[in-house]
């Protein structure tokens, strides 16, 4: 639960049947790239544990997924976070990231990465507010180039590297 004024919204593992909503809240939330809503049906399945839905009376306002990197299960890769216009500025992206980790499932994740575009001032705020809550240094590179990876047709992916740290869990 994640309580601003009289607000109460409501934290919880995402289920396969949230997926067509959480696709329709992504691309209501530029810059992020819209997915198939077979994709968005199998984070909110596959990945739920590593994902999170926030509700506000019965609403989705938010919605984060992410996934542990196959190869390296200490790591929690951040896919997409998307928080709905109503629900921003309030901590709510970061309190979602925080439920992420305090889950007991998710005890071994000492690090977290994501992508993000040079010109995404909040979710650089967002994530170098993270490291800074986590008391976690972090790094910056570049991870998929513009002209490499992209043929010129999207603005090249930072790798945000965070870690390592220690996270307290739910009891
Ligand atoms: C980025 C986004 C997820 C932030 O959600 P939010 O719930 O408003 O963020 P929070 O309230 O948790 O803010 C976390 C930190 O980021 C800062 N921040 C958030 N939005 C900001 C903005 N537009 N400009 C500058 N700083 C910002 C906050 O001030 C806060 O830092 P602080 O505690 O030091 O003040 C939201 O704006 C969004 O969905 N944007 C569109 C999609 C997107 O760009 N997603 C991120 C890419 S993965």
């Amino acid at each position: 639960m994640y309580e601003y004024g009289e607000n109460k919204i409501t934290l919880r593992l995402p289920r396969p049947s949230d997926g067509f909503v959480v696709s329709e809240l992504i691309s209501q939330c530029p810059p992020l790239d819209t997915n198939s809503t077979y994709c968005n049906l199998l984070q909110c399945t596959h990945f739920s544990r590593t994902s999170v839905v926030a509700e506000l009376r019965g609403e989705i306002v938010g919605f984060i997924s992410g996934y542990v990197i196959p190869d390296r299960p200490n790591c929690l890769f951040i896919w997409q976070v998307a928080v709905a216009e109503q629900a921003r500025g309030v901590g709510l992206a970061l309190s979602m990231l925080r439920d992420i980790l305090e889950r007991n499932h998710n005890r071994q994740i000492s690090a977290v990465e994501t992508t993000i575009t040079e010109s995404n001032i909040a979710s650089w705020a967002l994530f170098e507010r993270l490291a800074q809550e986590l008391k976690a240094p972090f790094n910056k590179s570049v991870f998929f180039d513009s002209n490499k990876h992209f043929a010129g047709n999207h603005e090249s992916e930072l790798l945000m590297q965070i870690g390592p740290f220690c996270t307290q869990h739910e009891s």
